[in-house]
């Protein structure tokens, strides 16, 4: 897929105040510092389009973006930010489960991990969530340009092990790099048969 535009529309506090159109919704998500922000930035190709930061707890709100005036990309803040306070989180948890779970036009939501680490008890728990409450996810692997492939590929080993033990039936998986543009076209031609598939 080509992009031929890609605005900032609005950040939203909660659900209600989500733009109201029928367009095609993708949400990123995943743990604070993960990379979601650069990652929309690098699949747009607008730098600094998505505020990205090397503190984690950057994005703090749901923020739409809409891309060649067809469909949205949804950043959202990430979750497991230890320095926050408990109440903040209690917050994040609400506004983020409320989107996720009755947000009509949600078609795909991707969760990104950390490609150096292994699986991650807070990653599984929510993928394990989404699967749960049946949400159609992808997970995307982020930072791939900041380890030995044989980790990266190690760690997608991994994950799918962890997942294999709870579902039958594994995510389409990918591997990016926001460095290297590394999944792009991956990422991209995917949203684009999700679009085509609704059309
Ligand atoms: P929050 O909004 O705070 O939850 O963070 P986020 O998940 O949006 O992460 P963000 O995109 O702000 O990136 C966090 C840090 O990781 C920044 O310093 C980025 O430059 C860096 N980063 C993100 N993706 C990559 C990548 O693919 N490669 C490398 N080398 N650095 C990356
Ligand atoms: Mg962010």
């Amino acid at each position: 897929m080509e992009i031929k535009s890609a605005t900032f529309i609005v950040s939203s506090s909660k659900l209600s105040q989500c733009p109201d159109t029928t367009r095609p919704e993708y949400a990123f998500i995943g743990r604070s510092n993960v990379g979601k922000s650069s990652l929309i930035n690098m699949l747009t190709g607008v730098k600094g389009l998505a505020k990205t930061s090397g503190q984690p707890g950057k994005t703090q709100l749901i923020n739409h973006f809409l891309v060649n005036k067809e469909w949205h990309i949804v950043d959202l803040p990430g979750y497991g930010y230890a320095r926050s306070a408990k109440t903040t989180r209690e917050a994040w948890r609400k506004m983020i489960n409320d989107y996720l779970l009755h947000r009509e036009q949600l078609v795909n939501i991707f969760v990104l991990v950390d490609s150096r680490l292994k699986p991650q008890p807070i990653d599984l728990d929510f993928i394990n969530f989404l699967g749960a409450n049946g949400m159609p996810m992808s997970i995307v692997f982020t930072k791939t340009d900041k380890e030995s492939q044989r980790v990266v590929s190690g760690n997608v080993e991994l994950l799918r092990a962890a997942l294999m033990e709870s579902w039958e039936e594994l995510p389409p998986m990918f591997l990016t790099s926001a460095q290297t543009g590394r999944g792009r076209d991956e990422l991209l031609g995917y949203i684009e048969q999700i679009n085509k598939s609704l059309s």
